[in-house]
């Protein structure tokens, strides 16, 4: 499916300040298309000027479509429809009388030229880039309401700003998150700033918010500020926004509920005639939100308990191996030690990053230092890392600081017991695997060795957690030039 830039770039002369404003009009006319209770499609003149393109569609959420299938990519020749070609020949807003029967609904058409607001370099020529076609699916058209008045005006003057290159509003920022819609509610207000409309979902909201008075009539500026006073500095831009003399958003407080709020300017025909201000009761959203908050300090704090109870437990293995007369019973302990401290160093990193995920380089060198802390003095090992693990998630983050603490403790205890050496962790890391190789210049393995074979309790704790917890491979082989090398593997499982 082509984008709308694909199309307009293969298809029309429309230049890049021109796309940017096409852009930012699709990105806002779902306004348009609701409160009109319409279909809108964008057509843009052919390069050769002996056609149209269409390379933009909405469909209104307030009513039912007239088109159910895709238009966008769909060409036309010039004449083929006339009231786009009279829209964009006379630079005007085309209605036609009677409704259109040839899809098989009653359908009426108006078109509407869009124009591009300061069209920059020295001429002061309006610049129009293309039609915007609105039809209206009349099949279960009743006796419009007092809402559906209201929507229709507010649609007829949006498109008499989109004919006056005063809608989209030209250097506004993006929307990032979603906006208040029509449907939301909406509030319509004359220049003064007061109330002339309010839509049910509109006044339910400022129910909500404490208002017992009405809102027809009221001045929404200062209706809504008394309605949100607090002892905090006065929100500007809440004023700026409920008076509706700028097209910005903000967001409002008051009795446990949240309210967003959208302005949008009606200035039609060099003047300002009052402004739209669509509503969106968020409460429920931002207490969701906060809950997620509290939920992420929640896990930091038990991944911070855990860290503690491990050290705990390490203080008392300690204690005990201090009181053994068998020095193996001591060693045994004094390992049993390490191996709790290097998952208490996950704990603890864990406990101060808000996701489930840790940079291991950070956990790498501590592990790789509490490594040469126990090797023997006269040794000197001096070990470091070669690459970069980066950031590694918690699942696969905890038994591999735990497999580096053995395999470092092998290269210190049995590699480089009685000899200085050198001591290296190599990290390869790619999009979807993880290798590391720790290896040492010392003794070497001892004659006949086989992994498969070794019963003794590091190793079989590290291939218990590569093949079995991460999937992974370990191979432990001769380094070339003397000594040992462990390699272990890891593939990333899909995120
Ligand atoms: N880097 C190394 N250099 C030389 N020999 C090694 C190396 N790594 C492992 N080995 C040999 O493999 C054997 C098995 O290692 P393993 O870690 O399973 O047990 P261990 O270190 O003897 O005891 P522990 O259970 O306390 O770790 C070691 O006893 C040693 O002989
Ligand atoms: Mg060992």
């Amino acid at each position: 499916m082509p984008t709308l830039s694909d199309l307009a770039v293969r298809h029309t002369a429309l230049d890049d300040a021109d796309l940017e404003w096409m852009h930012s009009l699709v990105s806002d006319w779902q306004l348009l298309a609701d409160l009109s209770f319409a279909d809108l499609i964008l057509w843009i003149p052919l390069r050769d000027g002996n056609g149209w393109i269409a390379i933009a569609q909405m469909r209104p959420t307030t009513g039912p479509t007239v088109y159910h299938d895709d238009v966008v990519g769909t060409i036309i020749a010039k004449g083929e429809r006339e009231l786009i070609d009279t829209a964009w020949a006379e630079r005007r807003i085309c209605r036609e009388g009677d409704p259109d029967w040839s899809s098989g609904v009653p359908v009426r058409e108006e078109t509407i030229p869009v124009r591009r607001a300061d069209p920059g370099g020295s001429s002061s020529e309006p610049r129009y880039l293309g039609v915007i076609q609105r039809s209206t699916n009349l099949s279960s058209a009743r006796t419009p309401s007092r809402l559906e008045l209201t929507y229709l005006q507010s649609a007829s003057d949006l498109a008499q700003m989109v004919a006056e290159g005063r809608f989209p509003f030209s250097g506004a920022e993006p929307i990032l998150v979603r906006s208040p819609r029509v449907g939301d509610g909406l509030l319509r207000l004359d220049r003064a700033g007061r109330v002339t409309y309010a839509s049910p979902n509109a006044l339910s909201a400022y129910r909500r918010l404490g208002l017992t008075a009405d809102l027809v009539g009221a001045e929404l500026g200062r209706t809504t500020a008394l309605l949100c006073y607090s002892d905090e500095p006065i929100n500007e831009n809440l004023m700026v926004v409920a008076s509706g003399k700028e097209p910005r958003e903000t967001e409002v407080e008051a009795g446990g509920t949240v309210v967003q709020l959208r302005a949008i300017p009606l200035v039609v025909g060099g003047g300002r005639i009052g402004a739209l201000v669509l509503i969106r009761d968020v409460t429920e959203l931002r207490r969701r939100e906060r809950e997620l908050m509290t939920k992420d300090a929640t896990i930091r704090e038990i991944h911070h308990r855990v860290k503690n109870n491990l050290q705990t437990v390490a203080a008392l293995l300690r204690l005990q191996a201090r009181r053994l007369r068998v020095p193996e019973g001591r060693e045994a302990l004094e390992e049993a030690v390490r191996r709790v401290g290097s998952i208490a160093i996950v704990h603890e990193t864990l406990s101060h990053t808000p996701e489930e995920q840790v940079d291991f380089d950070d956990i790498a060198d501590r592990v790789i230092a509490m490594a040469s802390e126990v090797s023997a003095p006269e040794a000197q090992v001096v070990p470091h890392r070669v690459g970069s693990f980066g950031v590694l998630r918690s699942e696969i983050a905890t038994p591999l600081a735990m497999v580096l603490t053995e395999l470092l403790q092998n290269a210190v205890q049995h590699g480089l017991a009685h000899r200085p050496g050198r001591l290296q962790v190599k990290v390869c890391r790619s999009a979807d695997r993880l290798d590391v190789i720790v290896s040492d210049d010392g003794a070497g393995l001892p004659e006949g060795f086989d992994l498969d074979a070794s019963t003794s309790l590091g190793l079989q704790i590290v291939r218990t957690l590569v093949v079995g917890e991460l999937s992974g491979r370990l191979s432990i082989e001769p380094r070339e030039g003397g000594g040992t090398e462990v390699t272990v593997g890891i593939p990333f499982p899909p995120a």
